[in-house]
This record gives C-alpha cells, structure tokens and sequence, in this order.
C-alpha cells in the first residue's frame, strides 16, 4: 500500500485505519474525508480497505458498503444509483463527479474522496446546498406564461423548438460544475454559476415561455452573469457531458443582442 501522505500545513489530519480482512484477495485503499460538526475536533481522513470481491463497481458500491460493513458513521448523500439524481457529486481523485456513475476500476491506487469542494461541509461528504437551491429558486425554473392556454391540448412546440431544449433538460442539478468554478468559489453570493446559468438558458431557450425579457432584466448584473470569464472548469467537469459553459455564452449574446436593438 502506498505512503499515506497529506499536504504539508494541512488542517486535515490522519484519522484511523480499518483493515481489510486477512484473507481478502483484491483490496482498494479509499481515504475518505470525515468531519462531525457535533465533535468539535477537526476534519480527519480515514482509511478503508475494502474488499472488491464484497462490493460493486462503481465508487457508491464502496462507500455503501464502507458504511454498512466497516463504519456505520460514514456519511454521505445518495438516492437514485443510476446519474440521476444528483445527490452523490464528490470529489473523486481530485474530479467532481457522480460517486454511483465513476467505475473503482477507474482508478490506480488509493481513491480520495472528499465533499465537493468549496461548499460550507454539513458532515462528512454532504456538503450544504442551501445557497445553490436559494440561487435555483430565484431564477424561477418554471414555464411563465400571460397568454391563455389553448381550450383543448398543451401549448405546443415544434420539433424545431423542442431540440432547442436539447443539452439544457439533461441537468440533474448535481452542482458538479459550480463547484469546479473558481469564479463560483470566491463570489457564489452574488454569480449564480454555470449550474444556475444552464437552468436559466434553460427557460430563456423554451419557445412556450413568455417572460424573457423579465429573465434577462433579473440576469443583467455584472456579478450574476458576467463573474464566468470562460475557464471552462464547469464544461470539463460535468458528468451528464452538458456544456454549461455554452449555455453562459448563449445568455451573453441574448443580453448583447437586446442592447443593440
Ligand atoms: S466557463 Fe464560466 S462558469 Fe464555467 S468554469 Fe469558467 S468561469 Fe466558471
Ligand atoms: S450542468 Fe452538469 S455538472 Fe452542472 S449541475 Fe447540471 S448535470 Fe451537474
Ligand atoms: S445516486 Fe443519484 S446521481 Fe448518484
């Protein structure tokens, strides 16, 4: 097993380490990032030897099996195992990513997994998600209409104006890309993040939504659109293989384009 190592001045220290058993044959060393606000002690990151011929494949199968064999204590976000949900984004091996769509195979040696990285820590790998959702909300994710709706089927939309949707509806609000943004790191109260943007381009691009002008109005601010400076973090970290850094972009000509008129 490789040397143990953190960063020098790290806050973070060394916890325990929960050995597999003796005869297992195939074992994977996970370091995984542990804080209980109710200690008063400091993080710490424990080490998990985990038997592999015990457990799935994907780095979720680990960390259930971590918690319901070796460490009850261990805690963590999941619901769906299968990309949807977006509550298991952490950070794997230095990556935000979907913990139940990364393959252990994945990786060569020891796996670190720590929260998604600067978000306010609840408990070990749950990270606080008030601000994002709050941020969500005021973009007002639903379909504004003023016209009346047709007397006997939805209101419509060509296919042409359907595919326009295409890249935007894939989101699972998972906040691995807003997390990956520096510029989201040091202004997340006031730039609302690629996440947020992609869901606001989202309805800006929706030909049955009547309210455009009022959603760019709200965007037209120099921190809550204009803080991205096109480090396309977010597009690279993306699980889904969404464009986030697009969707900016798109909002960008809208609000250059209204100015011009
Ligand atoms: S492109 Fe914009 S939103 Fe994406 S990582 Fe860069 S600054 Fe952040
Ligand atoms: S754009 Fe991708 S990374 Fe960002 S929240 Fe949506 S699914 Fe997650
Ligand atoms: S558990 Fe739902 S996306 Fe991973």
């Amino acid at each position: 097993m490789a040397e143990f190592t953190l960063p020098k001045n790290s806050r973070i220290k060394k916890g325990k380490h929960f050995p597999a058993a003796a005869d297992a044959k195939r074992v994977k060393t996970f370091q995984v990032y542990r804080w209980d606000p109710d200690s008063g002690e400091n993080p710490r990151v424990d080490r998990y030897d985990v038997d592999l011929d015990q457990c799935g494949p994907m780095i979720l199968d680990a960390i259930i099996y971590i918690k319901n064999h070796i460490d009850p204590t261990l805690t963590f976000r999941r619901s769906c195992r299968e990309g949807i949900c977006g509550s298991c984004a952490m950070n794997i091996g230095g990556t935000n990513t979907l913990a139940c769509t990364k393959a252990i195979d994945d990786f060569k040696g020891d796996i670190k997994i720590y929260p998604l990285p600067h978000m306010q820590v609840v408990k070990d790998l749950v990270p606080d998600m008030t601000n994002f959702y709050a941020q969500h909300a005021a973009i007002k994710p639903w379909i504004h209409t003023e016209s009346p709706p047709p007397p006997d089927k939805e209101r419509l939309q060509s296919p042409q104006e359907r595919e326009k949707l295409d890249g935007l509806y894939e989101c699972i609000m998972c906040a691995c890309c807003s997390t990956s943004c520096p510029s989201y790191w040091w202004n997340s109260d006031r730039y609302l993040g690629p996440a947020i943007l992609l869901q606001a381009y989202r309805w800006l691009a929706d030909s049955r939504d009547e309210a455009k002008g009022e959603r760019l109005d709200e965007l037209e601010d120099p921190f809550r659109v204009y803080r991205c400076h096109t480090i396309m973090n977010c597009t690279s970290a993306c699980p889904k293989g969404l464009n986030p850094a697009k969707a900016i972009a798109e909002i960008k000509k809208e609000l250059v384009g209204r100015q011009s008129l």
